[in-house]
């Protein structure tokens, strides 16, 4: 089972894991004060929406609608939400490290006042994205379009913020070498994930799917890091960076729900060291400039590189631009220019010959940056 922590002052404990991978009961106002400045890495809140239902609702065969009626999605007025949200995202903000990043959830009852209490409280919004459902709810009324997505702020918690986690390469080689776009398709929480009690009904009416948070944990968390969820709810945040290899503290109120979702952390099985390792390509990687080769001897001004064909030639100048004909410019340009094409990569295009091989200069920029490995 995940541990289950009473609300007491964690700030003075030297050991994270005193509160590491637990449920803290209480509050969320009140359980994030006390918690230590700057020690989670990502945080990811599914506040209430105040939904504001009012009445019962009924399908057109007259069944009821399992609509979100619990007292904790009630507030008295809109003023009484935007007290409540700029409490706990004041509390967020003291406990996000400088780096972090801040995901809320929420749809067009509560999102809008939320981004805009975000950027009062001088978080810089990076992203909105938004996750559509393949199989929302139908509008039984007939009177408005079907909702049928919600939408996730993502923020950084400072503008100037330069490093924090977004693991673009592995986003984009995990779409097909497609950028990814901030417009995501998954499902409603529902069949065997959906957590159901004794009697059949649902666990908790709002359970995100989990799909959505392996996603948000993949794009803006590494292995090991600390993801807090202030609305912990049915805690698909802990399984799921439990079962990603990454840390958790949730925070919830009510004990039937700390049940289940303690309950339901405990048979994650965490995936593997292998499984887990983060692809970081070339933007991690240290930009080396045609222009080292030629300074360190490795390719030398007067040089002829062709392509892998040896169809077309270039000259190498000292000044680490190429000639070809009548062009002059980069490895990139002059790559583009000598096929007809707008873009080339020119590392990959160009090849320089080695014992009668050709080899792409791609090659020598790879044992430049091994180079620079070993130094740091
Ligand atoms: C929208 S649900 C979160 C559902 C969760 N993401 C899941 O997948 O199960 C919001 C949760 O926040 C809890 N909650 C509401 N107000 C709270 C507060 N002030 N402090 C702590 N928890 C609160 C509710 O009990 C509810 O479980």
């Amino acid at each position: 089972m995940a541990a289950v922590l009473p609300l007491v002052d964690l700030k003075a404990e030297v050991r994270p894991d005193a509160w590491l991978n637990s449920i803290i009961k209480g509050d969320c106002v009140a359980a994030l004060d006390a918690l230590p400045d700057q020690s989670v890495d990502v945080i990811f809140a599914d506040p209430p929406y105040n939904l504001q239902l009012g009445g019962m609702l009924h399908r057109p065969d007259q069944s009821l609608v399992d609509a979100v009626d619990d007292e904790w999605d009630q507030f008295e007025s809109f003023q009484a939400y935007d007290a409540f949200t700029r409490a706990w995202l004041l509390a967020c903000r003291r406990v996000l490290k400088p780096n972090g990043t801040i995901w809320v959830i929420g749809s067009y009852h509560n999102i809008f006042r939320v981004g805009s209490m975000l950027q009062d409280l001088r978080f810089w919004l990076l992203n909105d994205v938004v996750w559509r459902k393949t199989n929302p709810m139908p509008n039984f009324k007939g009177r408005r379009f079907q909702n049928a997505h919600e939408t996730l702020i993502w923020a950084s918690r400072d503008a100037k913020a330069k490093s924090y986690t977004f693991n673009y390469d592995a986003l984009k080689a995990s779409n097909d070498d497609v950028q990814m776009r901030s417009d995501w398709l998954f499902p409603i929480c529902s069949g065997h994930e959906r957590l159901k009690g004794d009697d059949g009904k649902k666990v908790h009416p709002t359970q995100k799917p989990e799909a959505l948070l392996a996603r948000i944990i993949m794009a803006s968390t590494k292995p090991g890091d600390i993801i807090l969820d202030p609305f912990f709810g049915s805690g698909t945040t802990g399984a799921v960076a439990k079962r990603l290899g990454r840390n958790f503290v949730g925070i919830e109120r009510e004990q039937d729900y700390i049940d289940a979702a303690a309950e339901r952390i405990a048979a994650v099985e965490p995936l593997g060291k292998v499984e887990l390792t983060v692809l970081s390509g070339k933007k991690a990687e240290v930009r080396v400039a045609f222009n080292t080769l030629v300074e360190s001897g490795m390719i030398k001004p007067g040089q002829v590189l062709t392509d892998a064909k040896r169809r077309v030639s270039a000259i190498v100048r000292a000044d680490g631009t190429l000639v070809a004909g009548g062009e002059a410019g980069s490895i990139h340009r002059v790559g583009a220019k000598v096929q007809g094409f707008d873009t080339c990569n020119g590392w990959t295009f160009w090849h320089f010959e080695d014992q009668g091989v050709l080899k792409p200069i791609d090659d020598l920029r790879a044992v430049v940056r091994a180079g620079m490995g070993k130094l740091g």
